[in-house]
């Protein structure tokens, strides 16, 4: 880990405008500098940097925030990357917290791991570049493929000698060690102690990380030999987890997060032929069904996936259950089919760069469309078949984390397959409340295994939840859950006509639910006053501050380990019960609560501000002595005591929309 002060050096040091300096040109205006959104194909510059107060705002995405954040969205580094990146720039040393030994062993041992699978990269290309061997099997297969030198050169491809240990032998002439040969599985040792390579006669695909490094590697055999496995994969070691990499990702990433969305396909020949028909936001899974950590890789850089399917059925409904996995990281999902005997290869290969994607943009369909028509016409005179389809489609439908998504997705399938929004609202509560509920399960299961001490016990032991406690919770709880879905306030003014007459005006806008928390708290300089939430709002603000969005897993590993439990019990547990509540206090059925997030938030932040301000008055009224004048007391008390008639108007108004 780097040390508390190397990332205080580093935000000391670090200037934005030196930083972006490096990636886009700026110029002066004003105060500011200004440059070409790097995020967006803007023609006239609306991206700025202010050096005065080190940020950075991009009018054209609406991202923005400190040097480090700009590395995050730009380069998409993680936040320690982000760090190592900008010491380094700035010759600052990096000091990392005490390693153990073991520790120290562990990371030398990874970057042994990392410096011989490089090696091993660039011995399968030149080896494919130079020797006859490799001329006239390795690169002539790639050709025949389709593939071009440049196409070949940026994904490293090689070829692997049809020789026992050509390969290991190269590498240990060179120095590197077996054991690091053997940890990344490209040598084997034989129970006649001999070593062999693992991968021989092969083309060789290197799988990079999402910063380029070279994990390992899928070896194509080059005949079509039905018998024999096509592939042969370096096996799982330290650094290569086979469930958290996409083929593909490192080449793809500036054009997911340029393009907004992510093609998937299944093998590298797919991903290598698209990238050479111009479509580059491209990755594969390598053939098995999509994991949680590469959805989060993906979710790093966009939030729309677009899966790509081979021309044959069997595969499809294989790969669909894959789907409903994207949908609860909270991605959005379209699908698009190929012809009947086409893959994304085959069908690439054949098009030009305009038609492949005039293709991908007229078939790619929304996944509940896709669903439906998938099934919809063998179900249509079927009505046991088609409650089933309509079941299914709800159930993806509650995987959906986004209560407002997860409403228009309702009315859609509501309209596709002619039934009542009613109907489908009930069968997605019961669903959803399952899921939470096993959810519940899941996660208290994890905490006791990991016997984790709840944070409580490390403050002061707190005797009783009071009403505060509860509020202060529920504003944790709607950042949490709603923080970056977009609604629309209510702001009552209270004017005076020219009688002196009190009248209320009102005004509407909209914006992000964590936007109007955070404004709201920061008007009366309020801080909450439990301990832990109180240290956990700020977490949670500054990381939406510098984000503009919280994906709540994410974010939660960010925590200190005290608050990631707290955390994680406010956003799984209290769901359920709190929305119960909320559903059985205001006798609203479950659609319109749905579309209720903003008096939701609205409430509880009245609430909470109404609670405060009552205490703060009750403080400056202590303060009040009989010898002074009071004065600035008095007015403040009377300050406050206007704002709390406002609030008392605004929650009664709420309210009254609900009962
Ligand atoms: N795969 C594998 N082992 C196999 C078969 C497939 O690991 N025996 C993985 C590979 O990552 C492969 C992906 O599954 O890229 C998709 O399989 P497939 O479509 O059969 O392979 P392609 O890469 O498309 O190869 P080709 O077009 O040359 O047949
Ligand atoms: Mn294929």
């Amino acid at each position: 880990m780097i040390t508390k002060n190397t990332i205080d050096a580093v935000f000391e040091t670090a200037r934005v405008e030196e930083v972006i300096g490096d990636f886009v040109q700026l110029k002066r205006s004003g105060t500011n500098l200004k440059g070409l959104s790097p995020f967006t194909q803007e023609k006239s510059p609306s991206f700025m940097v202010s050096p005065v107060k080190q940020i950075w705002k991009d009018f054209s995405s609406g991202k923005g925030g400190n040097a480090v954040a700009f590395l995050m969205e730009h380069e998409h580094f993680s936040y320690p990357e982000a760090i190592r990146y900008l010491a380094k720039k700035y010759n600052i040393e990096i000091e990392e917290t005490e390693q153990s030994d073991a520790e120290k062993e562990q990371a030398n041992e990874k970057e042994s791991m990392y410096l011989v699978s490089e090696f091993a990269q660039k011995y399968f290309h030149n080896t494919m570049l130079t020797t006859d061997e490799g001329q006239s099997i390795g690169y002539s297969y790639f050709k025949e493929r389709g593939f071009t030198g440049d196409t070949i050169k940026k994904f490293g491809l090689g070829y692997s000698p049809e020789v026992w240990d050509a390969f290991t032998k190269e590498a240990l002439g060179k120095g590197y060690k077996l054991e690091y040969l053997e940890k990344t599985g490209l040598t084997i040792p034989r129970e006649d102690g001999r070593h062999v390579d693992r991968f021989r006669g092969r083309v060789m695909f290197p799988i990079q990380s999402m910063s380029g490094r070279v994990l390992g590697f899928g070896g194509r055999i080059l005949g079509n030999d039905k018998k024999v496995a096509k592939y042969l994969n370096s096996p799982e070691s330290d650094i290569y987890h086979k469930s958290k990499v996409l083929y593909g990702i490192y080449h793809a990433k500036q054009a997911i997060a340029k393009q907004d969305n992510c093609y998937l396909v299944e093998g590298y020949t797919d991903v290598i032929q698209m990238h050479q028909a111009g479509i580059e936001n491209v990755v594969a899974s390598s053939g098995t069904a999509l994991t949680p950590d590469q959805i989060r890789l993906i979710n790093r850089l966009t939030k729309n996936i677009t899966v790509l399917f081979d021309g044959d059925a069997a595969g499809l409904r294989a790969s669909i259950r894959g789907i409903d996995l994207i949908l609860e990281e909270g991605m959005n999902v379209k699908v698009c089919t190929f012809p009947e005997g086409e893959d994304p290869d085959s069908f690439a290969k054949k098009s030009t760069h305009e038609e492949l994607e005039a293709y991908l943009k007229y078939n790619a369909k929304d996944f509940i469309q896709f669903k439906a028509s998938l099934l919809v016409d063998e179900a249509k005179n079927d009505p046991v078949k088609k409650a089933g389809l309509i079941r299914d489609m709800v159930t993806s439908i509650a995987k959906i984390p986004d209560l407002i998504q997860r409403q228009v997705y309702i009315q859609e399938t509501a309209h596709i397959m002619d039934i009542s929004e009613q109907v489908l609202v009930s069968t997605l509560a019961q669903l959803v409340q399952k899921d939470i509920a096993d959810a519940g399960k899941r996660l208290k299961e994890e905490q006791k295994a990991k016997a984790l001490q709840p944070v409580e016990t490390a403050e002061q032991p707190r005797e009783k939840i009071d009403i505060m406690d509860l509020l202060e919770r529920k504003i944790i709880e709607i950042l949490l859950l709603y923080g970056n879905t977009e609604q629309e306030f209510e702001d009552i003014y209270i004017k005076y006509d020219e009688f002196g007459k009190e009248y209320e005006e009102t005004e509407r806008k909209t914006c992000k639910v964590y936007e109007r928390i955070y404004l709201n708290l920061q008007e009366d300089e309020i801080e909450f006053t439990n301990p832990v939430f109180k240290q956990l709002y700020a977490y949670i603000i500054n990381y939406y501050l510098e984000n503009n969005e919280l994906p709540v897993d994410t974010f939660i590993n960010t925590l200190p380990p005290e608050l990631q439990s707290i955390a994680a019990d406010i956003y799984m547990q209290d769901e359920k019960y709190h929305l119960h509540e909320w559903e059985e206090k205001k006798q609203i059925p479950v659609k319109d609560k749905l579309m209720s997030v903003a008096n939701y938030t609205g409430e509880h932040i009245a609430d909470l501000r109404w609670l405060l301000l009552g205490k703060l008055i009750q403080d400056l009224k202590m303060q009040v002595s009989p010898e002074a004048d009071n004065m600035e007391i008095l007015t403040a008390v009377k300050d406050y005591n206007m704002l709390i008639n406002y609030l008392s108007r605004k929650l009664s108004r709420i309210r009254s929309s609900f009962y």
